[in-house]
């Protein structure tokens, strides 16, 4: 996980970890502070496995792409782009200096942006990366335990609001 470790020690990576939990801190709904990113590559890596992916998707790659899912988004608190474009944007210097080869990281970047499911076409056109990284940000929120549960918008398609699922 050479990489991967290489992402964990990269100053932007830190940096934009820090400002999602400035950006969040009267936040009542999910937060994307780190241990978000972390369940998110972990549970994406369970169905990877679950569904024999691996090696066409390797552990590295689902491992920088859940750490990275979400890194842009307090600058869509700043700028009301949508996360997903702007999490992709900012990842691509992080990817490209932990040592990823250009064909993985067009793979993540696609992924990263595809990970919220609301590109056109979606079911037709999203990478199976994007698919894995879309469901494991879902089972990663524990909704049953959501003290925001009334006011989110959410919550009713949550598959997770009545138990853990990984
Ligand atoms: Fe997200
Ligand atoms: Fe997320």
């Amino acid at each position: 996980m050479e990489k991967v470790n290489k992402i964990l020690q990269d100053r932007r990576f830190q940096e934009y970890v820090e400002k999602n939990l400035i950006a969040e801190k009267q936040r009542k709904f999910c937060n994307h502070n780190f241990d978000h990113l972390l369940s998110v590559a972990r549970i994406a890596y369970i169905l990877v496995l679950e569904q024999g992916l691996e090696p066409d998707i390797s552990r590295e790659t689902v491992y920088a792409s859940g750490l990275l899912h979400d890194i842009g988004r307090w600058k869509e608190y700043e700028t009301g782009k949508d996360h997903a474009l702007l999490s992709a944007e900012l990842s691509r210097e992080i990817l490209e200096e932990a040592g990823f080869e250009r064909k993985n990281i067009a793979g993540i970047i696609r992924a990263i942006k595809e990970h919220r499911g609301t590109e056109k076409n979606k079911e037709k056109e999203r990478s199976l990366l994007g698919d894995i990284l879309r469901r494991a940000d879902i089972l990663s929120r524990p909704c049953w335990d959501c003290t925001a549960e009334e006011d989110c918008y959410k919550f009713d398609r949550m598959p997770t609001n009545q138990g853990l699922w990984y």
